[in-house]
């Protein structure tokens, strides 16, 4: 299992493997092999779930993943485990909820790999991917908005800050502009049918990827709330964790690292205010300490054997026993993303 997220797995080489990404430096930051209670947060194909389970006979784990596919797919892990996997099908922005049903004790550690699955992109019904024809669905879960609810129903102009904040699209003006002039001709309900409108309007690179990968990205991510989710996991850990105990991420674009790197910072008591206006609010206790200063990203070893993993970056930290603190701050909406660097929209 890989696979993540940029929709264009030609140039990541063909269908799907299940190799977990980065998975022996997960395990060294997580350090299941103390024993004791993990959750991961999404299960995917379950490697890391039955790495982590493998690495101490009184590791007890419950993983969730918001695609009942998942779900179904991990059973045979499960009933191998024991007693020691629950699966569960939920949203990982909502573990605390899923914690408390549960009852489940203070936590050990919690892992998150974000992103889309191989399994996800490779089926042409789940409409993730312009590789295939399929349906412009995009959903992980089985409920919510489509990608062709959105690309049909919303404003021109919220389309449009959609594709620049998520997908970091120079030209989503332009993009949105074609989507909203094509869906008055027709609506638009296939991967095929928006990959080319958008391929009409961004030139492509014939180095590059597809001219319509970033919008697929930006789509996905609306779609699926990912960067909201990610924010409320990263609260919710804090909560739940042990002191002692260890969150591990993992990462696959620029924003979601961003979001888990300023997290940390401010938890480890860095990044309140700058040099010029330094913050005069008094500083919390640090609730984390850090495991990786700098982001982990894959060897050339793993590179060679699994392209996919070339963007994945592992931040972890430990905690501490301060207070959890306030949620404030963070970002949870489109409008509180930066413009992406040096960037303007056209
Ligand atoms: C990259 S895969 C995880 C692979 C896994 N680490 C493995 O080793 O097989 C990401 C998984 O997370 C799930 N997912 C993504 N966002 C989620 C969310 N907000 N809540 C729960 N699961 C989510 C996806 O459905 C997908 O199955």
């Amino acid at each position: 299992m890989t696979g993540h997220g940029d929709g264009n797995a030609d140039a990541d080489g063909g269908p799907a493997r299940h190799v977990p990404v980065l998975l022996g430096e997960v395990l060294e930051a997580l350090q299941p092999a103390r024993g004791g209670a993990f959750l991961d947060g999404t299960f995917g194909a379950g490697g890391y779930a039955a790495a982590i389970l493998k690495s101490h006979p009184d590791v007890r784990l419950t993983a969730l993943d918001r695609d009942p596919s998942a779900i179904a797919g991990g059973q045979a892990l499960v009933a191998a485990s024991g007693g020691r996997l629950q699966l569960v099908e939920a949203c990982f922005g909502d573990m605390e909820q899923a914690a408390r049903d549960l009852a489940l004790p203070p936590l050990d550690g919690v892992v998150l790999d974000i992103g889309v699955s191989s399994m996800q992109l490779d089926q042409a019904e789940r409409g993730f991917s312009f590789r295939f024809d399929g349906p412009l669905d995009m959903r992980m879960a089985s409920s919510g908005e489509s990608a062709a609810d959105l690309v049909n129903g919303e404003s021109e102009e919220r389309l449009a800050d959609i594709i620049y904040h998520f997908g970091e699209e120079r030209r989503a003006r332009a993009v949105a502009r074609a989507i909203v002039a094509a869906r008055k001709e027709a609506p638009i309900l296939t991967t095929r049918a928006l990959a080319d409108l958008v391929a009409r309007v961004v030139r492509a690179d014939p180095n590059g990827p597809h001219p319509a990968t970033r919008t697929f990205q930006a789509l996905r991510i609306a779609v699926n709330d990912e960067l909201g989710e990610l924010v409320r996991a990263l609260h919710a850990a804090e909560r739940l964790l042990a002191p002692g105990g260890r969150l591990v991420v993992v990462t696959f674009h620029s924003l979601e690292d961003r979001i888990v790197k300023q997290f940390f910072a401010r938890r480890q008591g860095r990044g309140g205010g700058n040099r010029f206006a330094p913050s005069l609010a008094p500083v919390a206790a640090a609730t984390f300490t850090a495991v990786t200063r700098n982001p982990v990203t894959a060897s050339q070893n793993e590179l060679r054997a699994n392209p996919r993993a070339r963007s994945a970056k592992l931040r972890a930290a430990t905690r501490t026993d301060a207070p959890a603190q306030d949620e404030d701050g963070d970002v949870t909406s489109l409008a509180m993303l930066p413009a992406p660097t040096g960037r303007r929209a056209r």
